[in-house]
């Protein structure tokens, strides 16, 4: 029997678990609001265009990123939030998994600026 079974490129594995934290524009929104929440942020706003579908815009006060991690932050499972296994039993921030920036830069034109 011939072979059939192929590694998918990182770039369509990236969208296809995209999927999982992207559902609709509100998932967006929702992970952008947890990271400023994360962030220490005390005031943050947000603007969204035609339902999110053409602009979803967070900015907050929290404690911003150094050029290396505005980088890194769009990598899956590139977190500042947990470093071992015991630190998922200890969680104190909405989000851990590395997960979110990485989906949504899979699936929409991001711009990053801190
Ligand atoms: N608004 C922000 N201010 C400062 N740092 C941020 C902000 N948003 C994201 N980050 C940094 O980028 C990292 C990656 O963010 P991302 O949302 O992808 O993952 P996470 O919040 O760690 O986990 P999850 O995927 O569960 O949300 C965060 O761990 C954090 O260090
Ligand atoms: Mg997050």
């Amino acid at each position: 029997m011939s072979d059939i079974i192929q590694l998918l490129p990182d770039a369509i594995a990236n969208q296809i678990a995209a999927g999982e934290v992207v559902q609709r524009p509100a998932s967006v929104v929702k992970e952008l609001l947890e990271n400023a929440i994360d962030a220490g942020g005390t005031l943050i706003n947000l603007v969204v265009r035609d339902a999110g579908k053409g602009l979803i815009q967070v900015i907050d006060n929290g404690k911003g990123m150094s050029a290396t991690d505005a980088r890194m932050c769009f990598e899956r499972h590139a977190t500042s939030k947990i470093r071992r296994t015991e630190d998922i039993y200890d969680i104190h921030t909405l989000g851990f998994r590395g997960e979110a920036l990485a989906s949504i830069a899979a699936v929409a034109q991001v711009d990053l600026t801190s």
